[in-house]
Parts: structure tokens; C-alpha cells; sequence
């Protein structure tokens, strides 16, 4: 295959399973460049990107910094605390303003869904969506599906659940897309006022019991509870979140089989795991962290081959 099919990555929805293929498999080439004494490669020289992030971030805003880094890009930074967006500047001023430094390519999280998609129509650069509000996460879903290859040697044939606050997730979103062009099974879990009406049209299962969801997967993806984007109570209190949907070791080493534990980050520990399932063997947590500096890599590289 002659490159990606897309100019920019604004969510798994808009690739195909081919893309994907061409993403793990130059994800694995950078995932041996980032195990050598020497890190980096000159790929992106003379290539400048922005990394422009509104809304709050520790793992992918420092994974896709170290990508640009080994892959030799120049990169500037851009949050909107303590910049002239406090000042009423709009989202497309503010990217023009950048752009007009000669900037080739943008990453952006942005609160908005869709954010992505309006710049991309706005501005030559090629987008990158770290993030839109309840949309997606693209660089999210190709690393927890390429951390289940790793795992098991194939995604196709998996079953996967995703455990939690799926309304409120972008997370949850790229990582069905991704799941199910890849051949895996999906089933979300979780409280019934948490989980979107239109998830089964998706070809997704809804399982609202915790044990018989574990029992039937081979991979659980345990979601945080996003309290900032919660404007009404969608259950009790946590502790009732917790003791329903709360994964403990007690109920990890209950199943009669092994799992593999994920979790995106960040985690809050006692709500939807526990510390010592997060610190277990089983939890794949921080291969998923690791996993996610080559996933970026090999996204950025591709769509550097797309700046006209
Ligand atoms: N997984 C994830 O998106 O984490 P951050 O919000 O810290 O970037």
C-alpha cells in the first residue's frame, strides 16, 4: 500500500483497515528505533509541528512530543492556560497566528467535538486530533489495539470490553472503530445511564453485568469516570459506581480465566481499579504508554508524507 488513504488522522471513523495495518506495521519499526541506544532518526527534518492542547493532558501531549522529538521534527507548543485564548481569541485566529510561523502540521485536544474537522477545512496544515470532547481519540484506540496485538499476535477474533463512562468517552469511540475493523468483538459495560442509546447500531453488545462481561472477554478496558463532563448525576455516588463496576483483585482472580487489564489514563485508583489489579501482571498499562510514542511516530510520519 502506497501511503494513507487520508491527508489527516481526525478519527479512526474516517480510515480504513488497511491504514490501520500500515500504521501498526510502521509503529513497530520506530517501536525497535525507540529500544536503541540511539532514539532518533532524521524522518521528520525541516518538518515543523504544533502541539496545540485547550483542554488538559499528561500522556499524549508528552508522547506526542517525544515522537516529534525522535523523529527529528522542530515543535512548538501552544496551551490554552496563560494564552491570549483567555483574551477572547477565536480557535481559528489563534491556529492562524500559528500557521503564519510556517508551521507544517497541528496536533490538537481540543473540548469541542468536531474541532479537528473545522480546522482541517480552514487551514493547509495537516490535523492531527489528539482529542475532541465526547468524539475521538484516534492515537488512543491504534495504541490500545496494537497493544492487544502485541499481547495476543492478532486483534482479529478478540473480544474486548470497555468497561465504564462510555457516554462521555472519546476513548471508547476510536477504540470500537478500530476494534471492529480489525476483526475484534466488542461489548460495553456499565451503568445503563452511562452507556450511549445508539451503541448497539454501532454492532456493539451491551453487557450491564461487571462478572459475566469479564467472564466473556479476553481483554477489559477499564474507563475512568470523566466527572468534568458529567453536568447531571448519572449514579448514586461513587462508592456504588465502585462496588458495581469497580474492578478489585478479588474479582480478577475469581474469573475462570486470565484477562488482560487496560486502562487509557489517568486512573483513578479505588474507582474503577484497584491499585493492585492496576499494578498487576495482567494489566498491560504501561505497555500501552510505550506502545503510544510509536503509534504517534508512525502516524506523524505518514501524514508528513501528505503536507503539500
Ligand atoms: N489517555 C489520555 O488521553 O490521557 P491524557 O488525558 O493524560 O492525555
Amino acid at each position: 500500500m502506497n501511503g494513507l488513504s487520508v491527508k489527516h488522522l481526525l478519527g479512526i471513523k474516517y480510515i480504513t483497515k488497511e491504514d490501520i495495518e500500515l500504521i501498526f506495521q510502521t509503529a513497530d519499526n520506530f517501536k525497535q528505533v525507540i529500544n536503541r541506544p540511539i532514539k532518533k532518526v532524521p524522518s521528520l527534518r525541516d518538518i515543523t509541528i504544533a502541539n496545540l492542547f485547550f483542554e488538559n493532558s499528561t500522556r499524549t501531549k508528552l508522547s506526542f512530543e517525544l515522537a516529534e522529538k525522535r523523529l527529528s521534527a522542530d515543535v512548538i507548543n501552544f496551551s490554552a492556560s496563560g494564552s491570549s485564548v483567555k483574551k477572547g481569541e477565536t480557535l481559528l485566529d489563534t491556529v492562524n497566528n500559528i500557521l503564519a510561523m510556517k508551521v507544517d502540521m497541528v496536533v490538537m485536544r481540543h473540548p469541542l467535538p468536531g474541532a479537528g474537522q473545522f480546522l482541517a477545512k480552514n487551514i493547509d496544515a495537516v490535523i492531527v486530533n489528539a482529542g475532541d470532547g465526547t468524539h475521538e481519540h484516534p492515537t488512543q484506540g491504534l495504541l490500545d489495539a496494537f497493544s492487544i496485538r502485541e499481547r495476543y499476535g492478532e486483534v482479529a477474533g478478540k473480544k474486548v470490553v470497555i468497561v465504564g463512562d462510555i457516554l462521555h468517552s472519546r476513548v471508547a469511540l476510536s477504540n470500537i472503530f478500530t476494534l471492529q475493523k480489525l476483526g475484534a468483538e466488542v461489548k460495553v459495560c456499565g451503568p445503563a445511564t452511562l452507556i450511549p442509546k445508539h451503541v448497539e447500531s454501532l454492532g456493539v453488545g451491551y453487557e450491564p453485568d461487571l462478572i459475566k462481561a469479564l467472564e466473556w472477554c479476553d481483554v477489559a478496558n477499564m474507563l475512568r469516570i470523566q466527572m468534568e463532563r458529567q453536568d447531571i448525576q448519572y449514579f448514586p455516588s461513587l462508592r456504588e459506581y465502585t462496588l458495581q463496576y469497580g474492578l478489585n483483585k478479588n474479582i480478577l482472580d475469581g474469573l475462570s480465566k486470565k484477562i488482560t487489564i487496560m486502562h487509557p489514563g489517568p486512573i483513578n485508583r479505588g474507582v474503577e481499579v484497584s491499585s493492585d489489579v492496576a499494578d498487576s501482571e495482567q494489566a498491560i498499562i504501561l505497555d500501552q504508554v510505550q506502545n503510544g510514542v510509536a503509534i504517534r511516530m508512525a502516524v506523524l510520519y505518514l501524514l508528513a508524507g501528505k503536507i503539500d
